[in-house]
């Protein structure tokens, strides 16, 4: 499952060999440490607006160093450019110009983030196309940066401030090591809803966020939700690992890592739902954050599909999920500020030849969440999908050689992600710091060209 290509490539002379014949040339990316510093550099904070002001004071009391604008020849950690008041598309020039500039000075896994507000809330054509410009501007910059930099934004929803806590959660999200594979994507960013006074819990300490927490997660036995586990486990969790009987030892062992309990379930059964909530209601109480991420493919052509490969992807991927979220939902076993985290794929949003079935299936959970999410309007409770790309686990190591490696370098990062860069997206919008996210769609594929 090793990325033998960009293990060699990152030594001086295939480094310089491929890049005399332009082969591609993946860093090795800039992967989260607990107890990293956010930045190594200065962060520059570029827009004249006060949403720009208020978020360069906000981030002078994280203990970071800001500048409004480069000095010359230093090194960046990240460049943000705050672009909630532009009225017009002749507005970004100057902004974006100046952005240029410092992405000259990004550091190796560096960031460029914009921030802007929604188009759909604009006042007008003109300012509905200077935001809708924004959106095309940062893909564009997330497809020119190298050695590992990416470039994101945050499109702040329903008159959220620039330097309100939901807003400043997605940007340190987007700014640390967590988002290594997240490239080229948008996280809208509502403010918290009014119920969540009441009903949300808060991050506390920042190395352990889920503190004091529980969560499941299904298909944990290996792979991405093995590594799903083990993060909100770092992250503070209580954690429940969940896989069919047959993979009982390896969930034992998952169970054992993380300090969690094992409960064998095909997720498929009929009474799934109320089983998983009997084992959190027995153990602790209340479950918190419901990961989906059992997931299965059976992929043939349409034209050679059956019923059963069908049908067994529809029902795992899901039909099943459907069937728990209704016990979750009716039972008070799940918390007032309770988080659900759904595993789609790109491959729902792009389709994928020989995929029509798992599409369909993923294209599912898309529909899915995003009609939930409307059902958790102004509580404090929030459901969201995270889209992998090409991520280097058992299922992609069943590709074709010649095909996985063509896969690989079909992003923007050149490469694979790994399991742990969507945990780490998960473990973010089952945090507090998440709370204005709801029904959204995140892709950790860095900026694959697939489905751009
Ligand atoms: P995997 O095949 O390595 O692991 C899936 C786990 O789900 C296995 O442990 C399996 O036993 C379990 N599972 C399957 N059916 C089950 C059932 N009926 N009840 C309980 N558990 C069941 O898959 P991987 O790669 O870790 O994928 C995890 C999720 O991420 C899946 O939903 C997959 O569709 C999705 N995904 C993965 C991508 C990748 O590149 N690996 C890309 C896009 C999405």
């Amino acid at each position: 499952m090793a990325d033998t290509y960009l293990e060699l490539i990152n030594n001086p002379l295939p480094a310089r060999i491929a890049k005399s014949l332009g082969l591609p040339r993946p860093a090795v990316l800039r992967r989260h440490t607990p107890g990293e510093a956010l930045a190594d550099h200065p962060l520059l904070v570029v827009g004249s607006g006060p949403g720009a002001d208020a978020l360069a004071a906000e981030l002078l009391a994280w203990d970071l160093e800001i500048r409004r604008h480069a000095l010359p020849g230093e090194t960046l950690s990240a460049a943000i450019v705050v672009l909630d008041d532009v009225s017009a598309p002749m507005d970004l020039a100057a902004p974006m110009l100046e952005l240029g500039q410092a992405v000259r000075l990004l550091a190796a896994g560096g960031r460029v983030i914009g921030l802007f507000r929604a188009p759909g809330e604009s006042t007008g054509p003109a300012q509905a196309a200077a935001r809708q410009g924004i959106d095309g501007a940062i893909r564009s910059v997330a497809r020119e940066l190298r050695r590992g930099a990416t470039a994101n934004g945050i499109i702040l929803q329903r008159s959220a401030r620039v330097d309100e806590p939901n807003v400043l959660g997605a940007l340190r999200f987007l700014l640390s090591g967590k988002s290594a594979y997240v490239d080229g994507q948008f996280l809208p960013v509502g403010p918290a809803p009014i119920a969540s006074a009441a009903g949300s819990r808060g991050d506390g300490d920042p190395g352990r966020p889920l503190a004091g927490r529980t969560a499941l997660v299904t298909g944990a036995a290996r792979g991405i939700g093995a590594e799903i586990a083990a993060v909100l486990h770092r992250d503070g969790a209580h954690v429940v690992v969940v896989d069919v009987p047959a993979a009982g030892e390896q969930l034992a062992r998952v169970a054992n890592r993380v300090g969690g309990t094992a409960l064998q379930l095909d997720i498929t059964t009929p009474d799934a739902g109320a089983r998983l909530l009997a084992h959190v209601a027995a153990r602790y109480g209340a479950l918190d954050i419901l990961v989906h991420n059992a997931g299965i493919t059976r992929d043939k052509l349409l034209a050679n599909m059956d019923a059963a490969r069908w049908d067994s992807v529809v029902n795992v991927n899901i039909t099943s999920q459907l069937r728990i979220n209704e016990a979750v939902l009716a039972s008070e076993v799940f918390a007032p500020d309770g988080r659900i985290v759904s595993l789609a794929s790109t491959s729902g949003i792009a389709g994928n030849r020989g995929q029509s079935n798992y599409a369909a299936s993923k294209a599912g959970v898309i529909g899915m969440v995003r009609a939930t999410s409307v059902e958790f309007e102004g509580t404090a409770r929030t459901i969201n999908a995270v889209a992998p790309g090409f991520i280097e686990t058992e299922m992609t190591a069943k590709i074709p050689p010649l095909t996985r490696q063509v896969a690989r370098r079909l992003s923007s990062l050149q490469q694979g992600g790994l399991p742990v860069d969507v945990a780490e997206t998960v473990a973010f919008l089952a945090s507090g710091s998440a709370a204005g996210i709801n029904g959204q769609v995140v892709r950790v594929c860095g900026q694959n060209l697939v489905g751009a």
